[in-house]
């Protein structure tokens, strides 16, 4: 059996996503479970490069791991010929000029979503990096979650009927760092910094949407700040000037409405941090991240509206538990896995640029919708 190793740069590795999902939960899982084999019987084992800004940062995760290769500089780690992925977990603001050298440098490329800060941005990478013949692909995780994949396999078995509407629930408390330190980087909330829950969650939104039940056409959207000031990693009050809660309706292909609320100032009374109800004419699912409950015409109870009685029912308990029925891995590490076999051996991966700048899009004017106070019909974006 023939291995074939592949050079990867990891840049942002010292943040949440580049560390724990990527390199931990993604490239050194995929090399504990024997790398990932192709159909020919190769196999491809993943060799990180671990890029960053801090010495002591990268040594120190490298020696944790027993990695060998890391560096400050890109510019040479892009110059090697045995690294062929270049792939992005910085800061949203720093990713576009890193794109821009990886294209330059011939690698193919994996990134962090948003692909860019604006739509022309986004459109434009993928441009180049298809006139530059390199591979592409933007992370999508929550298509690989097992609540959402069960969410799906009821759509393709056409558990719902007619699908009517969409309504999901993001979100929980994130502290705002006074009397507990904040558990997401104070950058989220700056909009100066990249900032942002619509440019961080509506990419997600797009995806999830579009792979379930169909293309967004409009979208209405009303943000706030609700909490106009938090404290950053060096204890400072610091002003956020970015949305921290957007309040979104999309209009879907096949008259779907979806309704989606994001917001980081919320206390969790749902059974996960986000969680999808879907209403069809056959039947209703409530998938998260991993359950998906289900309830059918048949067995839908007939509720009375009458405030003056307590309610008779436990309509919690009336819904049923669609079964795993296989093993779900990491959707992190399921995606890499596919992006590699789609770089080594062009098996196909849908996820690419172009679905990434569609992700962008969608934030771009769901923000403009909220700036303007009206609903913003999305133009179909190619490439
Ligand atoms: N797919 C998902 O579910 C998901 C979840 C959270 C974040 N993200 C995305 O991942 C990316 C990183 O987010 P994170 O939460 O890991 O952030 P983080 O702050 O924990 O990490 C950011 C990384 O960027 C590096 N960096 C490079 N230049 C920088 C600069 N000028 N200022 C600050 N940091 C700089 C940092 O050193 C660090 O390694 C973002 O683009 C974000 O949108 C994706």
């Amino acid at each position: 059996m023939t291995r074939r190793s592949i050079g990867i740069i990891v840049n942002g590795v010292t943040g949440r996503m580049g560390y724990r999902q990527h390199l931990v939960r993604s490239l050194l899982a995929i090399r504990e479970s024997g790398g990932v084999t192709l159909a020919d019987g190769t196999t491809v084992w993943p060799e990180p490069v671990l890029v960053g800004r801090n010495e002591t940062k990268l040594r120190e995760i490298a020696e944790r791991h027993g990695l060998t290769e890391w560096t400050t500089d890109l510019t040479a780690a892009l110059a090697r010929d045995d690294v062929q992925i270049y792939f992005d977990a910085q800061v949203t603001q720093q990713r576009e000029k890193a794109i821009r050298q990886a294209i330059e440098a011939g690698k193919h490329i994996y990134t962090e979503k948003p692909l860019a800060e604006d739509t022309a941005a986004a459109l434009d990478l993928a441009r180049a990096a298809d006139a530059a013949g390199v591979r592409t692909g933007v992370v999508q995780d929550k298509l690989f979650l097992p609540g959402l994949r069960k969410l799906k396999r009821l759509v393709d078995g056409g558990f719902f009927g007619r699908i009517l509407s969409v309504r999901g629930e993001f979100g929980y408390w994130v502290f705002e760092g006074d009397w507990q330190p904040a558990q997401r980087p104070s950058w989220n909330y700056r909009a100066e910094d990249g900032g942002g829950i619509v440019v961080d969650m509506f990419p997600h939104w797009h995806y999830v949407l579009e792979e379930l039940f169909g293309r967004v056409r409009a979208v209405s959207c009303v943000t706030a700040t609700h909490v106009p000031e938090r404290v950053d990693e060096a204890g400072q009050v610091y002003p956020a000037t970015a949305d921290d809660a957007a309040y979104a309706v999309f209009e879907l292909d096949g008259g779907i409405i979806a309704q989606i609320n994001s917001s980081w100032n919320v206390r969790v009374y749902r059974d996960e941090l986000v969680e999808f109800q879907v209403d069809g004419t056959e039947g209703s699912a409530v998938a998260g991240l991993r359950n998906c409950r289900v309830q059918h015409r048949a067995v839908t109870p007939k509720p009375v509206w009458n405030p003056d009685l307590p309610a008779t029912e436990d309509f919690r308990a009336q819904w049923a538990e669609v079964p795993d029925n296989e093993e779900f891995d990491n959707g992190f590490k399921v995606q890499w896995e596919a992006y590699l076999r789609h770089v080594v051996a062009g098996e196909p991966f849908r996820w690419d640029f172009l679905a990434g700048a569609r992700g962008v899009q969608l934030a771009e004017l769901g923000l403009r919708s909220a700036r303007e106070g009206g609903r913003v019909e999305v133009p179909e974006l190619r490439s």
